[in-house]
């Protein structure tokens, strides 16, 4: 959230859903049935603006590189992709479940430690993750010794996540569900594939996967592109489609669902040393400069490079993109440098070969991929985080009045504009303002409103992210020929004759 004025202060979650309900950008999934949690569905308004993310995506990185070719393959594939690809093997989060409670936790998401009073131990404490666990944490600590009226001091807690408990600690870390300790289970791995199943047969024959990621849709593409495409070393792939993930503590909205959509682009390069890392260090900037395109400021854009040691074997370098979203800093967008490894898998698992035949160096080799990999709704999430904004304008009758506003770019706003007639009783405004409309609509979304006082209009607007209003009034048709357009952010207004309205805007929305 930016205001107006001052410096960026960021929404809580809590008032971006309930701005996303009220206007109708996103809602929960399956709402007259209680919600389904981890799903989610996209609104009038929110299927506009993440059809703009995509297609703005899309257009830098398709419409706009030579080397980048698109595809749109299938959601379910053949079963013995995801074992090549190692998603049934080892695709998996670590599960605690509290068996008084019921609930379930991601180990790696459930933190605990050891409560010591002059060094001794008097209990446990557990928190979930988020932001303050920390000061959660020493809470329940404090809580704890008061209960057991021990005296001494309180030596500072040092959190560990659940993944890290030694087998004889499990009965003594209390559940967060219940306070109580005894109810945790050991973690074991869950695997966050959907399976489903493929044909008539009920038997183990027809088992199948919703895709996790739409990657492996892409190398199972290889070959065909590379037969039919006419590309050359270095060229990309790039797709954009549901993917599926039964994450077992789905959280912060549309940040982690179980049913989300991805963008991701394979690109392939020359297996020598020294390519990997200038293209890594190129996409890395070039996913940045986007993000800025559609309105995220850089400064709440951050680089989380992956340790070595917490690289898979085959992986040689991964950054994430990362955000300051409500609930804290998080991943946006994975960059990361797979080698040879999924196309050598596939290989061995099909047998079909998956070498190029580099025409310039007459050799054949399997190439490198670099893999930037990003989320649409988690896209989404952040583009509203930085749009949302409340400041304070006079009303119609001069008050100064809190106001809501996204400040979306352009590119992205489900509208572009407005038209509204001053009077929806004077048929001669509501004529012209019409012809307005309809001239607009040609070029972009336009949104109309007849109701209410015009400063009521123009909030509603705001509170959409429609970046301008024009206003059809009694001097349009009887003296200039004229119209308001009034600027969401400034609030300024301007007079604009009706032939250049179009042209106007266009240097401002398409700039
Ligand atoms: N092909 C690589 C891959 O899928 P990932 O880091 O698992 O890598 C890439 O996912 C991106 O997909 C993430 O950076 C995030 O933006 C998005 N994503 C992953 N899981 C998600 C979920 N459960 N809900 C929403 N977005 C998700």
């Amino acid at each position: 959230m930016s205001d107006s004025n001052g410096p960026r202060t960021l929404p809580t979650l809590e008032a971006l859903v309930t701005l996303c309900k009220r206007r109708g950008f996103i809602f929960q999934s399956s709402e007259i049935y209680g919600g389904y949690a981890g799903f989610f569905d996209y609104g009038p308004l929110g299927s506009e603006l993440k059809r703009n993310i995509k297609d703005a995506w899309w257009k830098a990185m398709v419409h706009e590189r030579e080397e980048i070719v698109g595809l749109d393959s299938t959601i379910i594939m053949h079963p013995e992709i995801w074992k090549a690809s190692g998603h049934v093997e080892g695709f998996n989060d670590p599960m605690v479940d509290c068996r008084e409670s019921k609930k379930r936790y991601r180990a790696d998401q459930l933190f605990f430690a050891p409560v010591r009073v002059d060094g001794e131990t008097i209990g446990y404490v557990s928190v979930e993750e988020s932001g303050t666990m920390q000061a959660e944490a020493e809470e329940k600590a404090a809580e704890l010794k008061r209960k057991q009226a021990v005296q001494g001091t309180l030596e500072p807690l040092e959190l560990r996540d659940y993944t890290e408990a030694e087998p004889e600690e499990y009965e003594r870390i209390p559940s967060p569900a219940t306070g109580k300790p005894g109810s945790l289970t050991a973690p074991r791995q869950f695997n966050l594939m959907f399976e489903t199943r493929v044909g008539p047969l009920a038997d183990a024959s027809g088992v199948s996967y919703l895709r996790p990621e739409t990657a492996q849709g892409i190398f199972q593409n290889f070959k065909n592109v590379v037969d039919t495409g006419r590309v050359k070393i270095p060229f990309g792939i790039a797709q954009m489609g549901k993917a599926f993930r039964n994450e077992i503590t789905p959280r912060n909205f549309i940040f982690r669902s179980r049913e989300f959509e991805q963008m991701e682009v394979e690109y392939f390069i020359d297996p020598d040393d020294e390519t990997w890392p200038r293209v890594y260090r190129e996409w890395i900037d070039t996913c940045k400069a986007w993000l800025t395109r559609i309105g995220i400021p850089a400064d709440m854009i951050g680089e989380d490079v992956h340790p070595p040691e917490k690289l898979s074997h085959y992986s040689k370098g991964t950054t994430d993109l990362t955000f300051t979203f409500p609930f804290g800093t998080q991943e946006l967008w994975g960059i990361a440098c797979r080698g040879q490894f999924d196309l050598s898998q596939h290989q061995k698992h099909s047998g079909k070969s998956m070498e190029f035949f580099d025409e310039a160096r007459k050799e054949k080799y399997i190439p490198h991929v670099v893999e930037p990999s990003l989320g649409v709704d988690r896209t989404v999430l952040a583009v509203l985080t930085a749009a949302y904004c409340e400041d304070e304008i006079p009303n119609d009758k001069g008050k100064p009045e809190k106001r809501v506003l996204l400040k979306f770019h352009p590119r992205v706003a489900p509208f572009k504009v407005a038209v509204f007639p001053l009077l929806k009783n004077k048929p001669e405004l509501v004529e012209s303002a019409r012809t307005l409309y309809q001239e607009l609509q040609r070029k972009w979304n336009v949104a109309w409103d007849v109701s209410g006082a015009i400063g009521r209009r123009y909030r509603r607007q705001d509170e959409i992210g429609t970046p301008y209003c024009v206003t059809v009034d009694f001097d349009t048709v009887e003296k200039d020929q004229a119209v308001t357009i009034r600027d969401r952010d400034t609030t300024e207004q301007v007079r604009i004759p009706l032939k250049e309205v179009a042209a106007w805007l266009s240097e401002r929305i398409e700039a």
